[in-house]
């Protein structure tokens, strides 16, 4: 079967990978009420076009933190690519590098820092950390990504525990035993082995807003916060002084019951005000997808699961043809709506009133 569209990688996805590895990746909390209305949310929008402009022309290129990316379309940090492709996030890394897009990379990457960025050494990347209640553990991380030129901290908010996932509790996932895991402390020994003694540093449930202080003493990196969700969030992000908002539910994976990211976008934009880039991930599945995020304010949309997808179908391959397919697909639904640059791309588009 010939894979067009980010739908038919899922499919072919799942045939290639184990159940266990399969339920994790897609992997929602509780009732999987946020997980499906990622996606359903998108489909209620619907778009105003406009015709008799000069389309021949299309640039999808725009930045995000000052740096030119090929298209508002780049990489969200996701854990333990190794789950689906042995070559794990260097796979990952190359793609990004060649389609000329930023690759976040967890700080769950099954590869250490130092494979990723060797793998493809003129790479985009950020680093995205969940912080932890060890904070000289915090301070080497930090140390080692600005050491490895990544260009930017992503501090995930929404993850002071794991949402209840029935996937894996029924399948008795245990990532310790199922996952090639590396250890956050020891870089160069160890790692990518398992080890007996190997315990998984969780991300600390007493982190703060008042914490963000510290954070910014250790760093200069620019500071982006993942999982915000509300207007008063938003608004204390910019009275902290961070560098931008990544608006997300983390798939559909933490709190369920919390609204689709497209439709939270709204309400953080507005809180915003146009003071730092806003940035989101969660169910962009298709070119239109990408279209409705950015009329909506969004400077750049990330994808989860559709690069897991294409590293379980092809590797490398598979990420590369993940990303081409959507900025084709978005590329033509600029031409479509008659937008000759993302600069164009304006809430116009968009129609209110909901079928
Ligand atoms: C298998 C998997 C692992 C993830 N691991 C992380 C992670 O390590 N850090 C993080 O901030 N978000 C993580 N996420 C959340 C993603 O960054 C992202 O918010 C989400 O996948 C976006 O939704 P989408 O999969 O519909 O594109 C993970 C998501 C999945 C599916």
């Amino acid at each position: 079967m010939s894979l067009v569209s980010l739908a038919d990688f899922k499919a072919h996805a799942q045939e290639h990978l184990s159940k266990l590895s399969w339920d994790f990746i897609e992997g929602e909390a509780d009732e999987g009420i946020t997980y499906n209305d990622n996606i359903a949310a998108f489909k209620r929008i619907r778009l105003r076009p406009r015709y008799l402009r000069d389309v021949s022309e299309v640039d999808t290129r725009t930045t995000i933190q000052g740096q030119e990316i090929e298209a508002p379309i780049c990489i969200s940090p996701t854990a333990f690519h190794s789950i689906a492709w042995p070559d794990g996030e260097r796979s990952t890394a190359r793609a990004a590098q060649e389609a000329n897009v930023c690759y976040i990379t967890s700080t769950y990457a099954s590869c250490t820092l130092e494979d990723i960025v060797a793998a493809a050494p003129r790479g985009f990347r950020w680093f995205q950390l969940y912080v932890q209640s060890d904070w000289e553990l915090n301070k080497q991380l930090i140390r080692r990504a600005e050491g490895l030129g990544f260009k930017a901290l992503v501090i995930t908010v929404d993850v002071p525990v794991t949402g209840k996932r029935r996937r894996d509790i029924r399948n008795q996932l245990n990532l310790e035993a199922n996952i090639m895991l590396k250890d956050l402390r020891s870089p160069e020994a160890g790692n990518s082995t398992q080890s007996a003694k190997f315990h998984m540093s969780l991300p600390s449930r007493s982190f703060c807003w008042n914490d963000l202080s510290l954070l910014q003493s250790i760093t200069q990196l620019p500071i982006i916060l993942k999982g915000i969700l509300t207007k008063e969030d938003a608004e204390l992000a910019v009275k902290h002084n961070v560098q931008g908002i990544f608006v997300s539910n983390h798939g559909g994976r933490q709190l369920d019951e919390v609204p689709a990211s497209i439709d939270a976008l709204t309400e953080v934009v507005a809180a915003v005000k146009g003071k730092v880039e806003v940035y989101m991930d969660g169910g962009v599945r298709t070119g239109n997808d990408v279209l409705k995020a950015l009329a909506l304010g969004a400077k750049c949309i990330f994808l989860g699961r559709p690069i897991i997808w294409g590293l379980a179908c092809k590797g490398e391959h598979g990420v590369k043809e993940v990303l081409n397919i959507l900025k084709e697909e978005f590329q033509t639904s600029m031409v479509l709506s008659g937008c000759r640059s993302v600069a164009e791309i304006s809430p116009d588009l968009i129609q209110f009133s909901r079928l």
